[in-house]
Formats: structure tokens, C-alpha cells, sequence
């Protein structure tokens, strides 16, 4: 096995006889030398064939090798400071593996062409290093929860009942039945779990069908969950705080290289690490935006993106809103015992990312009232018997239970200093976008 380097591998060798393998990423030629820069999952190194050493015959066929061609090459590696990894690879002999012509992705090409071509353009440099931050990401959830005791449980993605409003269901074809929908949450299904396993965590699929266009919907995104029975409302926000430090930490520590070939400035995520994320309730940021933003909203309505934006503007890690109104939030929530009469509010919570990144975090103590919920649900014009096996959850040994829900692709885009969300996911869907 051996018998290959990888690139990086290569250039850690510094010298001496290497034996690689890759896709050619650019290519040039004069009449007696072919430069072909090669790259594999871990680096990229140029690489240079003479006509002199290579004999006139396969020089010939080095010269016709095009960008994307897949390759092996053996050689002497050597240290080169114009080199754009800083070495340079004097070929010996090379093979071609699988040949590539005309290779549509060039220099200069639309956000729209990219994204027709999003299955090649997962190649670039770009989209390499962002998913290898995704899988730090991925894995640094997985190793918190596991670390905290938490089991991992799995929920159905095909759903009975709603959780997070109806306006964004995706309602699918099922077998002739109605009233099919795909998970916006694992929420209702994870409740009657904790009474079992009492701490559990999930990273899967969520659906929203979004009918606008933003820079941070998707209308399939991967959602980290965690529930645990006995926790408070502050239990879970010290969680959802834990978790996000653990998760840049853990990026800062494995994606050096790739932050810096995607230009982002790891500096901008270290306060995060090592600051407490400011808290404040729903009424202390009215009064921020006011005092701060010169922004005056009315008490009861929910926070906008613009205001989120200017909210996070104001500090350099994650900020926590607390003590929503209840009117702007979704029926599980628990109402706590000095919610004002004349203006109640729940216990909910919202992690604002830093940089106008929004929402990465939608959490709240769970309503135990089980008439309360019904209440709530009937306002919603659902249909109760459809929630029997949730409302089961406050008929038999009801416990104080908290969760939340960590937008993964919200966390990548932030982490990654990405424009747009479609950038953090490998194929994204959205209201206009669900191919290739
Ligand atoms: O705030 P949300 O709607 O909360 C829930 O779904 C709860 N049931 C979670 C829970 O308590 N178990 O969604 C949670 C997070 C948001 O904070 C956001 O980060 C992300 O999911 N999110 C989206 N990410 C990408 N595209 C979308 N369309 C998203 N909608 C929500
Ligand atoms: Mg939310």
C-alpha cells in the first residue's frame, strides 16, 4: 500500500523518489517542458516533464494532457520556492489513468454555470476546503454530545405531524394518504425518546419549504438536535454554548490550511472560543436596537434578519436572545411562571452568530401543561388526535425538559465567512435550485 504518497505526504518527504497519483488541476507547455500542477484530496505540487528525460514518444502524450485528466506520476521531489506549494516534482515517469477533454469548468464562470456544474466544481480548491471544514464540523458535534453522554437517536424524516408551522411543510405523495409531510424538526419524535434514553442528539436532514430567496435557507438542511430530559432552561443554553465553542475550537485546530486557501481570517472566530456569549432577553434587545441601532420596534414582534444584523454587529461572539413573546413562537414552548399577564413570553432562546451569520440556534424549555398544549394546537386549527403520541409524553411521568436545534449550514457558512449558504452544502437545495 506504500507504494503511493499522497501529495502532502510527498512534500513532507521533502526529497527523494515519490510516487503519486491525482487529477491534473492546470497545465502548461513549451516545446520542451510540460508543467502540469497535480492535485489529490491533500494538496496540490507542480509538477515538471522534459522532453530531454521523458523521451520524444511520451512527451508527445504529456503534451496533449489536459486539465482534469487523472494521473500517476513517479519522480524526484525537490524543494522550489516559485513552486505554489514550494516543490517541485522532476518527472520520471508518468501514466495517464483517465483521460479528460475540454473540462467545462474555466476561469471567470457564473455563480449560475458553478452551480449547473456543481457536481465538477465540488473539485476546486474552494469547495475542497470548505467540506473538509464541514466534516470537522460534523465530527466535532458528533464528539461533544458522544463526550457528554448523550445517545445518538434517529427520528423519521416522513412525518404525521408538523412542529415548526405549516407554511413551510413539504407535504409528500404517500401511498394515497394525506397529511404526509417530510421532518422540519426531529423535535416531536425526540421528546417520548428522552423518557427512554433521557440525553439524546441527532444530525440529520430537515425540510423547509422556503418561498423566498435569501443568502441563509436551504430547503434541505442537515440539523443537529439535542433533548435532555431534567434540564432547565439555562442548562440548555450553557449547551448550545459548550457545543459552539467546542466546534470552532475544534476547526481552528484541524482547518488551518483550508481557512486560509478559502481567505478567512481565523481571528474573527477566536473570540468565540474563549468569551461567554453575552445573553439578554427579548425587552434587553429592544432596547440595544434602539439605543444602538437607532432602530425602534414595536414590543411583540418578532426580530427580522436586519435586526438580528445589527444586533450581532455589536459583539464578536454569539449572542443569546431569551424570553421571547409567545405569540411569535411555536407552540411548545414553556410559558414560565413570571411571564408578565399583560405581555407573556416563553422560554425560548435564539444564538445570533456574530458577522450578520443569524440564527444558528433555535432552542427552548418544553411547555409540561398538557391542556396548555392542546390549547395551543387547536388555536393552531391541528387536528389533536394526530398528537396523541406527543401529548402521551405529559400523561405518563411528565419531566422538565429542554432542547435545541443547530442549523449545520449556518454554523459552516459563518465558520467559513461564505457569502451565501448554498457555498456550505455539497448540493444545495433550494426554492429555485434542486438539481444536478
Ligand atoms: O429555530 P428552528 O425552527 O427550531 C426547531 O426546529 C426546533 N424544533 C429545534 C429543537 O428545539 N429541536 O430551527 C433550528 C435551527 C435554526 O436556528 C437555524 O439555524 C436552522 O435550524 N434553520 C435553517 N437552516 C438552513 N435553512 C433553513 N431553511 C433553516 N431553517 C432553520
Ligand atoms: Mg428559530
Amino acid at each position: 500500500m506504500q507504494e503511493y504518497l499522497t501529495i502532502q505526504e510527498a512534500i513532507n518527504k521533502k526529497k527523494g523518489k515519490v510516487k503519486i497519483r491525482g487529477w491534473v488541476y492546470r497545465e502548461r507547455g513549451s516545446s520542451k517542458f510540460k508543467f502540469i500542477v497535480l492535485r489529490d484530496s491533500t494538496n496540490i505540487i507542480q509538477c515538471v516533464i522534459k522532453k530531454e528525460t521523458i523521451g520524444e514518444e511520451k512527451f508527445a502524450i504529456a503534451d496533449k494532457i489536459q486539465v482534469e485528466t487523472s494521473m500517476e506520476m513517479t519522480g524526484d521531489i525537490k524543494e522550489d520556492k516559485r513552486a505554489p506549494t514550494g516543490y517541485e516534482l522532476q518527472v520520471e515517469d508518468f501514466k495517464v489513468i483517465g483521460e479528460s477533454h475540454e473540462y467545462p469548468i474555466t476561469k471567470d464562470q457564473s455563480t449560475e454555470f458553478l452551480a449547473d456544474n456543481r457536481h465538477l466544481w465540488l473539485r476546486s480548491r474552494k469547495m475542497t476546503a470548505i467540506l473538509k471544514i464541514r466534516s470537522t464540523v460534523f465530527g466535532a458535534v458528533h464528539e461533544y454530545f458522544r463526550k457528554k453522554g448523550f445517545y445518538e437517536f434517529h427520528s423519521p424524516i416522513l412525518q404525521s405531524v408538523q412542529c415548526e408551522g405549516g407554511s413551510t411543510l413539504f407535504e409528500v405523495p404517500y401511498y394515497g394518504h394525506k397529511g404526509v409531510f417530510l421532518a422540519q424538526t426531529w423535535q416531536l419524535y425526540a421528546e417520548p425518546a428522552i423518557f427512554a434514553l433521557e440525553k439524546i442528539y441527532t444530525i440529520a436532514p430537515s425540510f423547509r419549504a422556503e418561498k423566498s430567496k435569501t443568502s441563509r435557507h436551504l430547503s434541505e438542511y442537515w440539523h443537529a438536535e439535542m433533548e435532555e430530559a431534567w434540564a432547565t432552561f439555562e442548562n440548555m443554553i450553557d449547551r448550545g454554548e459548550e457545543l459552539i465553542k467546542h466546534v470552532i475550537k475544534t476547526v481552528l485546530k484541524e482547518n488551518k490550511e483550508e481557512l486560509k486557501i478559502i481567505g478567512r481570517d481565523a481571528k474573527k472566530l477566536e473570540p468565540t472560543t474563549t468569551k461567554k456569549f453575552p445573553r439578554m432577553t427579548y425587552d434587553e434587545a429592544l432596547k440595544l436596537l434602539k439605543e444602538k441601532c437607532n432602530m425602534n420596534i414595536e414590543w411583540g414582534k418578532d426580530l427580522r434578519t436586519i435586526e438580528e444584523d445589527e444586533l450581532s454587529k455589536l459583539f464578536d461572539t454569539p449572542i443569546i436572545i431569551t424570553r421571547y413573546p409567545k405569540a411569535v413562537k411555536a407552540f411548545y414552548m414553556k410559558e414560565p411562571k413570571d411571564s408578565p399577564k399583560d405581555k407573556p413570553i416563553v422560554n425560548g432562546a435564539d444564538f445570533i452568530a456574530p458577522e450578520g451569520y443569524g440564527e444558528i440556534i433555535g432552542g427552548s424549555e418544553r411547555e409540561p401543561d398538557l391542556e396548555e398544549i392542546k390549547k395551543r394546537l387547536k388555536e393552531m386549527g391541528e387536528k389533536i388526535e394526530e398528537y396523541e403520541f406527543y401529548l402521551d409524553t405529559r400523561k405518563y411521568g411528565s419531566v422538565p425538559h429542554s432542547g435545541f436545534g443547530m442549523g449545520m449550514e449556518r454554523v459552516i457558512t459563518w465558520i467559513c465567512g461564505l457569502e451565501n449558504i448554498k457555498d456550505s452544502i455539497p448540493f444545495p437545495r433550494t426554492i429555485t435550485r434542486w438539481k444536478p
